[in-house]
């Protein structure tokens, strides 16, 4: 079994992209791919090529809207870790996938990182593939789903607790365990209306025309995604992260990356005691977080919120306590 695991970014998605460091976690939700046998007689069953064979392929577990692209993935995981027929032998008859998820998809908490990081755990033979190796075919996998993944994603979904990721593009970010002090998150959700894809190339359009506001923009959500790599390893971080989410939200309005949900999500967490939020991820809907002095205020403000908002978003609802190298889901 393959295991990829969300997660939820503090700092620096877009500047990421073009250089800028990040700050994030994996959070307890995960994504799990298993490989068996297929059993006599199942159909309807697809074809993925290895090398010059053909294997037959039966996705079990998701939604039809997302089979094809998941028919794409599976042959790029292949492909890109040169997994040989030989290797798949014992599926020769047919390779059966069946992916288990609690997390929420396309939603900004790294479905796709997790599911690329848990195909490749799952296909490439134990032993045969390290850490880095891992991480290099599920970010190339995400390609499909992403276009240019800066690799923060899935560098996320393969580690534990809270990390700095520094990008070097074309190469993966260099990846740092931090060790905070303490402090607590509430992080939900609202619906997509914009997909990672799209919303990266609309900054890279404003980016690549060298429109002042947009490089100014990115320059800053770096610059606080420098000074929240600086504050949070400070002995009480809570009062300057929740002013530099406000700060860092801003920019990303000015982007045209928040919606108005996301917006009276924040608001919402601000009335019930957060000291700062923001979106998280590609935006356009999708995750945000707020950050509480401790994880008693965290869960007041969880009451709170889960007061005001729309039943439909209740289940996405978390509190997270933060705390060394130790991140712990308490709701
Ligand atoms: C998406 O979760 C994060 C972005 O910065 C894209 C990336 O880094 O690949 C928007």
């Amino acid at each position: 079994m393959g295991i990829g695991r969300g997660k939820l970014l503090l700092f620096g998605e877009h500047a990421a992209v073009y250089g800028h460091p990040a700050l994030g976690l994996a959070t307890a939700d995960h994504t799990r791919v298993t490989a068996s046998a297929v059993e006599p007689e199942s159909s309807p069953m697809g074809v993925v090529r290895v090398g010059n064979t053909k294997l037959p392929l039966i996705i079990r577990g998701v939604e039809d809207a997302y089979i094809n692209v998941l028919y794409t993935a599976v042959e790029r995981t292949i492909e890109t870790a040169r997994i040989s027929f030989r290797e798949l032998e014992a599926f020769s008859a047919g390779l059966q996938l069946t992916i288990e998820s609690t997390i929420p998809t396309a939603s900004g908490f790294g479905s796709s990182a997790a599911l690329c990081v848990a195909l490749a755990r799952e296909l490439v033979a134990s032993g045969r593939s390290g850490f880095t190796e891992t991480w290099q075919i599920a970010n190339e996998v995400e390609r499909i789903f992403h276009g240019t993944p800066s690799g923060i994603d899935t560098g996320l979904s393969l580690s534990n607790g809270l990390q700095a990721l520094y990008p070097g593009p074309p190469a993966l970010p260099t990846r740092q365990p931090v060790s905070s002090g303490s402090f607590a998150l509430v992080y939900g959700g609202v619906p997509r209306v914009g997909d990672t894809r799209s919303l990266v190339a609309h900054v890279r359009q404003g980016m690549e025309a060298s429109r002042s506001e947009t490089v100014a923009a990115v320059d800053a959500l770096g610059a606080i995604a420098r000074t929240a790599l600086s504050v949070c390893v400070t002995d009480a971080p809570a009062a300057q992260l929740g002013s530099l989410c406000s700060e860092a939200q801003a920019h990303l309005r000015s982007l045209a990356l928040s919606t108005d949900e996301l917006e009276q999500r924040i608001e919402t967490a601000r009335r019930s005691g957060a000291l700062g939020g923001k979106l998280s991820g590609a935006g356009g809907g999708g995750a945000w977080f707020a950050v509480y002095e401790t994880p008693e205020a965290a869960r007041e403000g969880f009451l709170h919120v889960r007061r005001e908002i729309p039943a439909s978003e209740r289940s996405l609802l978390r509190v997270l306590a933060v705390s060394g190298s130790d991140v712990r889901t308490i709701e």
